[in-house]
């Protein structure tokens, strides 16, 4: 390992971790919540690995204090969370359930006695039901609703949340949610994913002018997940398809969000179902912000189908995958970072997911060693240390995840977390990487101090 002063990270580089809502807070029914989409898919059966649901998950809800107090302990300066929609709006759209909001004011104070920077993601796919209900993100109605929902939000924590970020991977939310069923809601329709996702880009645009308006100051963002594309082979075909996957998963959201403009080989593919655009949605889409946000866990590797035109899959010929079967590949954070920074220009730049689930168990004297995952983060921070001497402007990095959570279909088998959560008796116990990332932010913190 590089000692911290061969690593090149500015001083106000924000150190943190990132959960979502539905994933750590469970308490699903308290407080006026309402019902997510996720609640009900979790219900039907079959989708989601042993009938897992977050009914309970981390029972974040109730125990953040002591969350924040690890938080403290591991020396975070940042914590992304998200705010789940059905808690302040438990039927999308009208009254507010003032109980939802108190729960983020308090969450937001807690992490700023603590100094810890807030770090809100307003969507990370718990759509209340109700809207699902009424079309969900393919019923352009979403949009407005997701506009209120949002104020609602930032009236409220507005002058205590420095960042926030509009949604989270809306290609994972609107083609594994609306196109593949494998996410809730549990949709297989093409053209219904398309016009999610549109709406979805269109919303997040929506959603920064309010942000602009009513924050005080705010930095506005979304996060994407973000994936270089790498050809099988060096043939003429394989290079295609890896370019057809790039466009299809990387610049259909990259495009419109900094130029306004769908890449012209996506809406080929895709046709008969191309986005509804309507009126100025281009242009609201490319409402300027302030950072994007970075999902990278690893890259793609495809050839060339001749069959069916589509780009196909293939597993790296490589020798290290983590518990998601994911290859580790750190370079392609340093390629993905640069290419950003040289293609779009984003004025900052934050990795805002980026870890490792391994098959954690807790030995004889009740700890947990992992130090596979210790070796993932270290390699993947020397790829940002690296994309930042050349060039490229990251401002922070927020590891996934802080606990072991709710991991979607995969229900809580697999642990990404750096704290342990032993589920039946919810007692958290931090694994050896929450001291070695401790140490390390540490060493940081000291090294550009001195
Ligand atoms: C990302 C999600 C996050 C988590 C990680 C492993 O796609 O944003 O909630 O599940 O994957």
């Amino acid at each position: 390992m590089n000692t911290a002063s061969d690593l090149c990270f500015p001083a106000d580089f924000i150190w943190g971790a990132a959960t979502a809502s539905y994933q750590i807070e469970g308490a699903a029914y308290e407080d006026g919540r309402g019902e997510s989409i996720w609640d009900r898919f979790c219900r039907t059966p079959g989708k989601v690995r042993s009938g897992d649901t977050g009914d309970i998950a981390c029972d974040h809800y109730h125990r953040y204090m002591e969350d924040v107090a690890l938080m403290r302990r591991l020396g975070m300066r940042g914590y992304r969370f998200s705010i789940a929609w059905p808690r302040i709006l438990p039927n999308g759209r009208g009254p507010v359930n003032p109980k939802g909001l108190d729960f983020y004011d308090a969450l937001v104070d807690a992490l700023l006695e603590s100094d810890i920077q807030p770090c809100a993601t307003l969507y990370h796919w718990d759509l209340p039901q109700t809207l699902e209900d009424a079309g969900g993100w393919p019923n352009r109605d979403t949009v407005d609703a997701f506009v209120e929902y949002t104020e609602a939000v930032v009236r409220r924590l507005g002058d205590r949340v420095p960042y926030w970020i509009t949604h989270n991977e809306p290609w994972v939310a609107s083609w594994m949610g609306y196109g593949l069923g494998i996410h809730a809601p549990g949709r297989m329709d093409e053209g219904a994913a398309m016009a999610a996702a549109h709406h979805m880009l269109v919303s997040h645009g929506r959603a920064v002018e309010v942000i602009r308006r009513d924050g005080s100051g705010a930095q506005a963002g979304i996060t994407l997940n973000l994936a270089p594309v790498h050809p099988a082979s060096h043939s003429a075909e394989d290079r295609a398809a890896a370019a057809m996957a790039d466009a299809r998963g990387n610049r259909w959201f990259l495009d419109p969000v900094f130029r306004g403009e769908y890449p012209s080989e996506v809406l080929q593919a895709f046709a008969p179902h191309l986005p509804p655009i309507v009126g100025d949605d281009m242009r609201v889409i490319a409402s300027p912000i302030d950072f994007l946000g970075v999902n990278y866990y690893n890259r793609h590797v495809v050839r060339a189908n001749p069959e069916t035109g589509r780009p196909v899959h293939v597993r790296p010929d490589s020798n290290s995958f983590t518990d998601m079967d994911w290859e580790v590949y750190p370079d392609a954070l340093r390629e993905l970072l640069l290419r950003l920074y040289r293609e779009y220009r984003p004025a900052q730049m934050f990795v805002t997911e980026n870890g490792a689930a391994y098959n954690d168990v807790r030995i004889h004297d009740g700890s947990i060693r992992d130090p596979e995952r210790v070796s993932y983060l270290e390699q993947h921070l020397q790829a940002c240390s690296r994309a930042i001497q050349e060039g490229a402007p990251l401002a922070g990095y927020f590891l996934w995840s802080l606990l072991d959570n709710f991991e979607w279909h995969d229900g809580y088998q697999k642990r990404f977390g750096l704290v342990y959560v032993d589920y039946p008796t919810l007692e958290r116990i931090p694994k050896s990487s929450f001291d070695w990332y401790r140490s390390f932010i540490r060493r940081q913190v000291a090294t550009v101090a001195a």
